[in-house]
């Protein structure tokens, strides 16, 4: 583990002791340092070798140099021959800049990390470009657990379905009340596992065939369109509502009384974190005899009413991409459903198609989550309801920031649902480009989901239908802006990010 440090500061922190043992103890002093970030650091020898040779500086320093948030001109200055080997020292640190620092390590750090010496580079913490999604602060807060759980798969070399999965399996099970848990390699690949298991299960037929209808929505990320086609069916893309980028169940119903019999599902997402209306969306397919399959990807640990969302239609599917609510360190997905019959043939589709991998029942997949994956996402569980709660904390401070601007907020809309904000997107109107534009300069990053919607992706064209007109959707599109939001962002920067909005708008 590479951590970088300045003895001195380390020496402050534990008050001058004459040693300085690597713990938690000293950790949590470092951590609660809110002043300084701390950086993977640079082998300081390196770094004296390359000066101390010849008079430029080496040509990965200059890039380093290149991104001035991380290092100020003076460093610029440093020339070789300035230090000779007794008094480098001094010299040095009459070029660096405050908190640049260097020192050999210490004997326990040397042992503990196994590092020699280093090059310390730290900086208030203002200075450091704001990331739309800190997940580095998030490493840096827990990488010992983190480390631990992926240790011990290593340990035990058990990469593919390692008693880590069934685990996360049995935990997720418990966390959202339901049966079954299946994970999978990506959100993708549990929403195609789901749609072919259904198909298998209740069709009797491999895929659904291209006559067979399922409804979604074409505000939302592609996967969602694409894993209908991937299944054998045929997307239809109705409108969504304005407020909650949801689709709007009266559409829904108005295309259902006219081509009713041709429907097979409908396939809500509950965008940005926000519930679908599940009352609504539930009534209609009893009443049309439909199968709902929730897309789950952005809202890990949402409710409507009283249940969690994923386990209101057949099938619920999720995505731990690491930006995700419930997020690992790399692709993985899951599958949830109370119906034991969907839950064996979507078993059986991640691998290959069968029960045994060498004599396969199905066309499947190598569709399984890994060991890796499901170990660190065990290690981030009993963390979601407390990140959930911040997300929803900093919602709260933009809505009260902003809410005289002219833009239009994100809320739950009275709805009976529990939003966790995996995104605040507010409606920006015909300003939105400038705000974009705006709020990077001053060095707040912002994004557009979704620019397109999927009825006009080359991809869907002539394989989906849109039978009505997609004003809010294609609207959305023109207009939606999402905000840095993140379990680790500070309450100063969210305040900060919203006086940003408000001096545009007064502007
Ligand atoms: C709404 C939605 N559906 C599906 C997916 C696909 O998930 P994954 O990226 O894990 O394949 C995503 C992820 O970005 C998503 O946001």
């Amino acid at each position: 583990m590479h951590i970088s440090f300045s003895y001195s500061l380390l020496k402050e922190l534990v008050q001058d002791s004459k040693t300085i043992e690597w713990g938690p103890k000293l950790r949590d002093a470092i951590l609660k340092r809110k002043d300084h970030i701390w950086f993977p650091a640079i082998p300081v020898q390196d770094l004296l070798t390359e000066i101390l040779k010849d008079n430029s500086l080496p040509s990965w320093l200059e890039s380093l140099l290149s991104q001035s948030h991380f290092f100020t001109p003076s460093l610029l200055s440093l020339q070789k021959g300035k230090y000779a080997e007794e008094n480098w020292r001094e010299d040095f640190f009459s070029h660096v800049p405050k908190g640049f620092l260097i020192e050999k390590a210490s004997s326990n750090l040397e042992r503990h990390l196994g590092v020699k010496e280093y090059l310390q580079i730290s900086f208030p913490a203002s200075e450091k470009a704001l990331p739309f999604l800190d997940l580095q602060e998030e490493y840096l807060q827990h990488f010992e657990e983190w480390n631990r759980a992926v240790q011990e798969v290593f340990t035990s070399c058990h990469f593919i379905l390692g008693p880590q999965v069934s685990e996360l399996e049995k935990r997720l099970c418990q966390y959202l009340d339901i049966s079954y848990a299946i994970g999978t390699s990506s959100g993708t690949e549990a929403l195609v596992i789901a749609l072919r298991s259904l198909a298998i299960v209740k069709k009797g037929k491999e895929f659904w065939d291209s006559e067979d209808l399922i409804i979604t929505t074409p505000f939302t990320f592609t996967a969602t369109g694409d894993a209908i086609l991937r299944a054998g069916a045929t997307p239809v893309f109705l409108d969504i509502d304005e407020k909650t980028y949801n689709l709007c169940p009266q559409q829904v119903e108005d295309f259902l009384k006219k081509e009713g019999k041709k429907v097979v599902a409908l396939l809500p997402v509950h965008l940005y974190g926000l519930s679908a209306p599940m009352d609504d969306l539930m009534n209609i397919a009893q009443k049309y005899n439909l199968f709902v399959v929730e897309d789950v990807a952005q809202a890990f640990g949402g409710k409507w009413k009283d249940k969690f969302l994923g386990t209101l239609g057949d099938l619920g599917c999720f995505s731990f991409f690491p930006s995700k609510n419930l997020g690992g360190a790399g692709d993985g997905g899951m599958v949830v459903t109370h119906d034991k019959e969907l839950a064996d043939v979507a078993r059986m589709l991640i691998r290959h198609g069968g029960k045994d991998k060498y004599n396969v029942d199905h066309v499947g997949y190598n569709g399984r989550l890994d060991t890796l994956q499901a170990s660190l996402l065990l290690a981030k569980l009993p963390y979601i309801d407390h990140w959930n709660e911040r997300r929803r904390n900093h919602a709260h401070i933009y809505h009260q920031k902003l809410v005289s601007t002219p833009l239009r907020l994100p809320s739950n809309h009275k709805l009976p649902a529990q939003h966790v904000f995996h995104q605040y997107t507010v409606q920006a109107g015909e300003w939105r480009n400038q705000l974009q534009a705006y709020l990077k300069e001053k060095g707040i990053p912002t994004m557009v989901y979704y620019p397109v919607p999927l009825h006009k992706m080359k991809v869907f064209q002539n394989r989906s239908f849109a039978p009505y007109p997609l004003k809010n959707a294609e609207k959305a599109c023109q207009e939606v802006l999402s905000l840095p939001i993140g379990p680790f962002q500070q309450e100063e920067q969210t305040l900060q990010i919203a006086e940003e909005i408000c001096d545009f708008f007064s502007s």
